[in-house]
Formats: C-alpha cells, structure tokens, sequence
C-alpha cells in the first residue's frame, strides 16, 4: 500500500484528468471522451478555451531539453492569407515572407491550405508556426529548413510527402539570398540550430528523413506528433566522425509512432537522447537505434513489437563491436507482442534537466492515453482544444 501510494504520489503532476460538461464543450459531443486525459505539455494550455485570443502562452508549455524555445512569443502575429510560393522574392501574405523576417514573429493561417513550396522554407529565428484553427499542410515539394538559427516552435501542423529541393536560390532572410545546393526532401531538417520545439504536427511520407537533427544542434524537444507511413523517421546527428553533435541534447516525448514505419525511432549518433511516453504501434526494422556512442533512456514508452519474429528488438546498434559501454537504459517501458529492449553501459542514464525542463515520466501504461491526441489538434475559436 505504501509504495503503491508513493506511485500515485509521483504520478499525479504529470498529467491531468479533465471531466468536461456534456453541454459546454463542443468536444465532449463530437467523439471525445469524457474524460480527457492530457499529458504534461497538453495540460498547460490545451484545455483553455482562449487559445486563438491569447496564442503566445503556447510558448510556455514545452517540457525537456527543447523547454527554452520562444518562437515568436514576444513578436506580434503574422496571418498567412496565400498559399503562393516565392523562394526568392516571397510576398507579403504569404508563410516564406513570415518566417524569413528579422523580427519575432507568431505566424498563424487566415484559412486551410496547403502549401506546395517550389524550394526548402528557409526559417529565421524566433519564429513559431501555429496551425490551430484551421487545417494546414505543406506538402508535395520540398519542406523545412531550420539552419544556423534558434527559438523556433512548430507547431498543429502537417508536413507530409516531401520532395528534395533543387540547386538554386532561395531567401533566408530579408537581406541574404543563398545559393543552394538542394534539399534532401526531409519534413523538417535542423542544422547548427538551438531551441527547437515541434510540437502535434503530423509527418509522413518524405523522400528522406521525416525529423533530421544534425549539426551540433541541440535543446530541442519533439513532442505530440503523429509519425506515420516512413523509412528513416527521425535522425539525430550527421555521421559518426561528427563529434560536434556531442553536445547534442533532445527530449522525444508523447509521439505517436504509428503505421507503417520502418526505422529511427529515433536513430542517434552522439549525444544524448530522452526517449520517453512515446507510443510505437510497429516498426518494420527496430525502433531506437545509434551508432557512435549515443546516450539513451527510454522511459515509460509503450513499444507493440510487429508479428515478425526477427523484428521483436526495439534497439539495433549499426556496429558489430564496441557498443558495451554505450548507455542505453530502459526504465519502466512497457513491451508488447514480444517486444524487447538490450540494455548497455554503467552508470546514470538520466538527463539532469536543469529544473524547468524537467517533468517525471508518466507510466508505461498510461501512453495510449497520453498520446490519443497526438498530431494536430482541432481547435474551435472559444472551446478547449
Ligand atoms: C542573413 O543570412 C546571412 C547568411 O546566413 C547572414 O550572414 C546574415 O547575418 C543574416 N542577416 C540577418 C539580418 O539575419
């Protein structure tokens, strides 16, 4: 009984249980639940009901090594009103012109689109991109690029069949047009960048990676997305000689893992990984994975082994020798269907957030419920989302 206390104890400032009135909440008619059970980063804001009137409150909600980012929390709002694309000379109106300018910006959509861009979205620091309210997708062209900048927040929205980008020019900011060698066709592809947060977007279907972290990047968190129908989802460092990427540091958190995946749940290199309360449906070939001597702990995730025998283990080291000292660490994960995790190294595994960053992982068990909405939200002007 004490212990089983001592649980509950732990366990309660990580979520929040929210009972909504039948009659006040649009959501509790229209297939949710009743009860809602919202994770850490959810129960910060999700269940306010002045989302659209007071955005930039959004900013402080992250959780984990991404916890610092501000996007445009204190910039004013951009509305994006056209789907058109310039990679050269972006017009007003338009989300390229938004996220390339010097200011802080909070870039928001006057309707639903999609958005083909003709080369990579080049993004300039502290920016957010908040899809709320309305439905909004780039898609069928070549995605994001976040390089040299930091405090960019993505968040509600969907990022899906990236194509590469083509060699030429394309604007990163109001005064500098680079010459570009093309894009390799990733959702969002992160270089030399700090304080990142991608928060309930859905990613799928890429020609390369879906979520690519390299280049010393680090203090980022990935949470509340919904992963689906991808090779190489998440890759976090650029090659194993690239010891830069040591200081790299990334929470991945509450996402949804769903169907047909096949690989990189996140796949590491260097640095250091907090894999935790995210739910995996499959994977074709393995789920977390490294090489070059990673750090990683998974905690409270809640991993579905496919039905083929010869994909039951969660981790694959890419190296034959060597990986006995790496510290990857399982803490209270839940396995299903024969799942399996192979543990290594000595010593603390733990992330030592410094005290903002940090929340306690939720049980294993309670993952289908804490990711139920991940991807974008559907949010109504004045109800909870
Ligand atoms: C614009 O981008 C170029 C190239 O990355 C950089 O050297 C320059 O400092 C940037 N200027 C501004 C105003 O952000």
């Amino acid at each position: 009984m004490a212990s089983r206390s001592a649980t509950l104890f732990l366990f309660l400032p990580c979520i929040l249980i929210i009972t909504f009135a039948s009659t006040s909440n649009a959501y509790s008619l229209e297939g949710y639940p009743k009860k809602v059970v919202m994770n850490v980063i959810d129960s910060c804001r999700r269940w306010k009901s002045d989302w659209a009137t007071n955005r930039q409150a959004l900013a402080d909600c992250a959780v984990g090594f991404g916890k610092g980012a501000v996007g445009g929390k204190y910039g004013t709002i951009y509305v994006v009103t056209s789907s058109a694309d310039d990679p050269v000379n972006p017009k007003p109106g338009t989300l390229r012109y938004g996220v390339i300018q010097t200011e802080a910006l909070w870039v928001i959509f006057a309707k639903d689109m999609v958005i083909q861009l003709k080369n990579e979205l080049i993004m300039n620091s502290y920016k957010t991109i908040d899809g709320r309210g309305v439905k909004v997708e780039i898609a069928n062209g070549p995605c994001i690029t976040i390089q040299d900048v930091s405090h960019v927040i993505i968040h509600g929205i969907g990022i899906h069949d990236c194509k590469p980008g083509k060699a030429g020019r394309v604007r990163s900011n109001t005064t500098h047009v680079g010459l570009r060698g093309g894009s390799d066709g990733d959702a969002i592809a992160v270089f030399a960048s700090s304080n990142i947060w991608i928060d309930h977007c859905f990613l799928a279907r890429c020609f390369d990676g879906l979520i690519d972290v390299i280049h010393a990047s680090t203090a980022i968190t990935i949470s509340n997305n919904y992963f689906s129908q991808h090779d190489k989802v998440m890759l976090l460092g650029h090659n194993d000689e690239f010891t830069s990427d040591k200081v790299m540091k990334v929470t991945v958190i509450f996402n949804r893992f769903g169907e047909g995946l096949i690989e990189r749940m996140p796949r590491v290199r260097f640095g250091y990984a907090h894999v935790a309360n995210n739910r995996y449906d499959e994977w074709k070939m393995y789920a977390i994975g490294g090489s070059a001597d990673p750090t990683i702990l998974s905690e409270g995730n809640y991993f579905v082994a496919p039905n083929n025998p010869n994909a039951k283990e969660v981790t694959k080291r890419e190296v034959k020798n060597g990986w006995k000292n790496w510290k990857w660490r399982s803490s209270g994960d839940v396995f299903l269907n024969g799942a399996y995790f192979v543990p290594s190294g000595y010593g603390s595994c733990a992330p030592n957030y410094f005290k903002a960053q940090s929340f306690i992982a939720a049980s294993g068990a309670m993952v289908p419920a804490l990711t139920a909405s991940a991807g974008p939200l559907q949010c109504v002007v004045w109800n909870a989302c």
